[in-house]
């Protein structure tokens, strides 16, 4: 059997363990393995050529992804799926194995419905984003680091007893934010799912004050409806207290995999070789009650719920 790998939309730290074990499981069982090289754009360029164990040798630790990646334009337009088929069939690719967000994975349900041979997602986003799994490859890094931010802006908020606005990353999903915030006992986090929370949050700040709180650190979903420049003035106007504004931007995509980062990427790339030697199709490894499933694509194009057990305290603690 011959298996192409390739990684695609946004990096997120714990791709590379995944690569790692999609190699290390394919060789197990006498598969080859080709890397398609910056995602989808790889398959238009052609850019694909054998994958070994001697390729992902020292790999597991490193953030990004070795394979590249990319947003591919090629890929939605009219004849962009039958020319992705061709290639992968020139290529005698027997299953394709895709590590991304929901854009791969509707990448991969194009490849099919085109005649394309059995494709395989992995959940790869630092956003968690993606319906029917609980958790994405990446997240659990990304919250750690933008943690770390918290925690030092914590610091420096406290000093001057200012408010310290900070931007997370997550797109149209708060997972990311809400977590971070949570874990970071910010004083308030507004999120893409909240709709327009301005007037709720003042009272929320004005409360903390109240309580003797010196800095205050509200943390902001990339998503959120209204825009950090007019919730960071409103806090100012409101309070009187005068306001920083961090984005973390793309610092939460870098850096060194979590071992829960790492984990993931193992345990799902080794699922992912099982699910193609078995001919499945159609679907992407996903995690549900702690278990890893699969999942149809269909599945991932619905929103992702928010962590229950983390709504639940978000008005207790953040
Ligand atoms: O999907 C991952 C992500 O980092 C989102 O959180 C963010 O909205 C987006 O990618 C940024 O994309 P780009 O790197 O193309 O600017």
């Amino acid at each position: 059997m011959r298996l192409a790998v390739l990684t695609s939309g946004g990096d997120a730290p714990g791709m590379n363990a995944c690569i790692r074990a999609v190699v290390r499981a394919a060789d197990v069982n006498d598969f080859e393995v080709l890397a398609i090289r910056r995602g989808y754009q790889g398959v238009f360029d052609d850019d694909i050529a054998p994958l070994t164990r001697g390729d992902i040798i020292d790999t597991v630790h490193m953030g990004g992804t070795t394979l590249g990646t990319a947003r591919c334009a090629d890929m939605y337009e009219d004849d962009g799926p039958a020319r992705a088929v061709e290639v992968l069939s020139r290529h005698g690719v027997d299953a394709l194995i895709a590590i991304g967000g929901d854009g791969t994975f509707r990448g991969c349900e194009a490849i099919e419905r085109a005649g394309g041979p059995p494709t395989i997602g992995v959940p790869g986003t630092i956003d968690n984003d993606i319906a029917g799994t609980e958790t994405t490859i990446g997240f659990d890094t990304a919250v750690n680091t933008a943690l770390d931010a918290i925690d030092r802006l914590r610091d420096t908020a406290r000093s001057h007893g200012i408010i310290h606005i900070v931007r997370v990353m997550g797109r149209h999903c708060g997972a990311l934010a809400l977590a971070a915030a949570i874990a970071g006992g910010t004083e308030a986090v507004v999120l893409p799912e909240d709709g327009h929370p301005a007037e709720g949050l003042v009272e929320q700040i004005t409360d903390a004050i109240n309580h003797g709180k010196q800095g205050i650190i509200v943390v902001v979903s990339e998503g959120a409806r209204d825009s950090i420049d007019g919730i960071a003035a409103d806090l100012t106007l409101q309070t009187g207290r005068s306001h920083r504004i961090t984005v973390l931007g793309h610092i939460q995509r870098g850096g060194r995999p979590s071992a829960v980062d790492r984990l993931l990427g193992a345990t799902m790339g080794v699922e992912a070789v099982r699910a193609a030697r078995q001919g499945a199709h159609g679907v992407f490894i996903g995690m549900q009650a702690g278990s890893l499933v699969r999942v149809p694509y269909a599945v991932a194009a619905g929103t992702q719920p928010l962590d229950e057990r983390l709504t639940g305290v978000r008005k207790l603690l953040s």
